[in-house]
């Protein structure tokens, strides 16, 4: 199996380049192969300029894409896993490799009628000065993670890693104090990277929409419930159609059955409340959830959403 590398930091002396050296042992050391793009080295142009934004912009597929972009799109078509290593500047990666995204997911490569392969692995390892648990609370952990996974990398993966290592900024005693522990987990991580891993059923970040409600029911096909889940505990958010906000929160149990309260204000303005029993399956390939549920007035009805 071979990995492609997409690395971006403007110094060698960083952690986040001894995190990249360790990772790519672990990887030579599984047996498996990879290439390499270290951006800043490679000198990479990530402007993009006004012919190749037209190109894009008016999806045209002529042949003319700049050589530096199609060597990329070569490497990423001959690799089975795609791993970008970078220090997270801003809550984002460096603007270099933003402008490689820009430059290098071309039309008809990376969208329209695309060549670009299906990949089995996206992974993400980035140095973050912060700790995760901050990024997590304030938002900026999931928004990462949405722009890599739920734009950039959506349907160009079939799995996916979003691996943070914290504390790392220099003022931070931790940074020195976890080094050995961190490479050698970013060598873990090399030399695992294509074993086969039994994921973990979760509704983390996952979208559903309305396939079927009974008439009591308020969501509908243009409602859409964005789920988060953090261990046991499940939560969402949902709007559209008749719903102007909603929210519910509760656990998921052993056999990945959700229990939870919810709470919405319709378009009428009433704010209405109950409990709800969910059950997921798979059918036609597609996550569904059956849903029992019980308004406070002792309503009762059920549903089914489905994953978008
Ligand atoms: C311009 C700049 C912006 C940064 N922005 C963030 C940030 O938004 N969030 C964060 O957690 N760390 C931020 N950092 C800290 C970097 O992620 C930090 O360089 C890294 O964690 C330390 O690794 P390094 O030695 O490889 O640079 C920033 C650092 C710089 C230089």
């Amino acid at each position: 199996m071979r990995a492609f590398i997409v690395y971006c930091h403007p110094s060698e002396d960083s952690f986040t380049r001894k995190m990249r050296d360790e990772f790519i042992k672990g990887i030579k050391d599984s047996g498996n192969e990879y290439e390499i793009s270290d951006l800043y080295e490679m000198d990479f142009r990530s402007d993009i300029t006004e012919a190749e934004y037209l190109r894009d912009a008016y999806y045209t597929e002529n042949g003319d894409v700049a050589a530096d972009v199609l060597d990329e799109q070569r490497k990423i078509n001959s690799s089975d896993a795609i791993v970008f290593i970078y220090p997270v500047f801003w809550t984002e990666a460096p603007a270099k490799l933003v402008g490689w995204f820009d430059r290098v997911w071309t039309y008809g490569f990376a969208y329209g009628d695309k060549t670009m392969k299906l990949l089995d692995k996206g992974l993400i390892m980035c140095s973050a000065g912060n700790p995760v648990d901050r990024l997590e609370k304030f938002g900026l952990l999931n928004s990462m993670k949405k722009v890599m996974f739920g734009d950039r990398l959506i349907n160009r993966v079939k799995q996916t890693e979003f691996v943070v290592f914290d504390k790392t900024s220099r003022e931070n005693p931790e940074r020195e104090a976890n080094l050995d522990e961190n490479l050698k987990k970013a060598y873990e991580i090399g030399k695992t990277l294509f074993d086969k891993k039994e994921e973990k059923f979760s509704v983390e970040d996952r979208f559903f929409t309305v396939y079927e409600n009974s008439e009591s029911g308020e969501v509908s096909d243009q409602t859409i419930f964005s789920y988060h889940q953090k261990g046991n505990v499940i939560w969402a958010e949902y709007s559209g159609g008749s719903i102007i906000k909603g929210f519910l929160l509760g656990t998921m149990d052993e056999d990945h059955n959700l229990h939870f309260t919810y709470e919405h204000i319709n378009t009428d303005g009433e704010k209405k409340s109950g409990a709800c029993d969910s059950t997921p399956r798979y059918e036609n390939g597609k996550l569904r959830f059956y849903e029992s549920w019980k308004w406070m007035n002792g309503e009762e009805g059920t549903s089914i959403i489905e994953e978008i």
